[in-house]
């Protein structure tokens, strides 16, 4: 299994859209962002990242392709960058939706909840997202000390 950073980043917006539904939220942060993809006897996931300054790395986006969900894929990307990235920071956060499917995932890699931003997705997004049966509606960060 390979980790490593790509640089055409839109050649890999069928993988990132998994991770964010809408295309014009993705183009808001992916010039500054980096990009790593998990290369294990082919491209499973990938995950976004994005100095917000202060010491504050944010992952803006992370996907596993669905037939490879649950195998560790996502925990290695985030082990990633958190190892790559612990001297130059001291914190990863991560916005995602109020949803059983992706604040479990967070929580079992070691993030905790820090605030909300309310209604996010409501105004932001054009569509309803609807994620393991519910309509999402904010926006919970988490973090994680480096
Ligand atoms: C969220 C996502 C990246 C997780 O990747 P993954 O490879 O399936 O996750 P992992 O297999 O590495 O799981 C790590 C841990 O989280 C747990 N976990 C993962 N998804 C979970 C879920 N839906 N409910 C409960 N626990 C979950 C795993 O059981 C595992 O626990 P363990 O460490 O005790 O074994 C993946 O489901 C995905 O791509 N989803 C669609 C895109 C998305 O929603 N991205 C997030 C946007 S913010």
């Amino acid at each position: 299994m390979k980790i490593y950073k790509i640089n055409d980043k839109r050649a890999f917006m069928p993988l990132l859209l998994l991770g964010d539904e809408q295309e014009s939220m993705i183009e808001k942060y992916i010039d500054r962002s980096e990009i790593f993809v998990l290369d294990d006897c082919g491209i499973k996931g990938e995950i976004t990242v994005c100095n917000n300054g202060g010491g504050v790395l944010e992952i803006k986006n992370i996907a596993v392709y669905p037939q490879f969900q649950k195998r560790g894929y996502g925990k290695a990307l985030i082990n990633f960058v958190a190892e790559k990235f612990k001297n130059d920071f001291s914190e990863l956060l991560a916005g995602t939706g109020d949803s059983p499917l992706t604040l479990p995932f967070y929580e079992k890699c070691g993030f905790v909840k820090v605030h909300t931003v309310k209604n996010f997705f409501t105004e932001n997004y054009t569509a309803p997202i609807i994620e393991g049966g519910v309509v999402l509606k904010d926006m919970v960060y988490l973090k994680k000390s480096l």
